[in-house]
């Protein structure tokens, strides 16, 4: 069975580098926020919103553990981490792939997105999202198998790269 998974910080490209591993390597897209909205019935702003972050915690790792009973390139949240008992279950995983950004990239990009509504990135502020990211990184690393650099490179190049470590981590 095979899963390859995604974590990163917002702005990661994530979903979109896991949209194109899923054509290449003929495995389902499962989006987690996606599924949370889904299972919810609620985008992920008003999740937030009338039930809070604890709430959108627990869907997260309700959607997660369901996620790893399945084949596929799955997308995670940047929050995913939050949680310890998410940590451990994805520190089992042997396809857990980081992509890792500097703070520029990553608010180029979140202020670029106008699709993805995100609570946590609300009135530009910059202080506050550049400390979450500071808090978050030791998390990611000590999570991932592999940390892709991701600063600078196309989603083509992130994606062959990973291609190539899904490859080499295969043989
Ligand atoms: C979050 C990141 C979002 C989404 C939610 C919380 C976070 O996902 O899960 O808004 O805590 O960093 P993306 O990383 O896909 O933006």
């Amino acid at each position: 069975m095979k899963r390859i998974i995604l974590i990163g910080f917002m702005g990661a490209g994530k979903s979109t580098i896991a949209k194109e591993l899923s054509r290449e390597l003929l495995l389902p897209l499962i989006e987690m926020d996606s599924k949370i909205e889904e299972q919810a019935q609620m985008s992920i702003s008003n999740i937030f919103a009338v039930s809070g972050e604890a709430r959108f915690r627990e869907l997260e790792t309700s959607i997660l553990i369901e996620s790893m009973k399945k084949e596929g390139v799955i997308a995670t949240g940047g929050g995913i981490l939050s949680r310890e008992e998410n940590k451990e279950i994805l520190k089992k995983e042997p396809f857990v792939f980081y992509l890792e950004a500097s703070f520029d990239t990553l608010y180029k990009h979140i202020k670029n997105d106008n699709i993805n509504q995100r609570p946590l990135a609300q009135g530009e502020n910059i202080a506050y999202l550049e400390n979450l990211l500071k808090e978050r990184v030791a998390s990611y690393k000590e999570v991932a198998s592999k940390t892709i650099s991701i600063d600078n490179l196309s989603i083509e190049e992130v994606v062959s790269k990973i291609l190539m470590e899904v490859k080499e981590m295969t043989v």
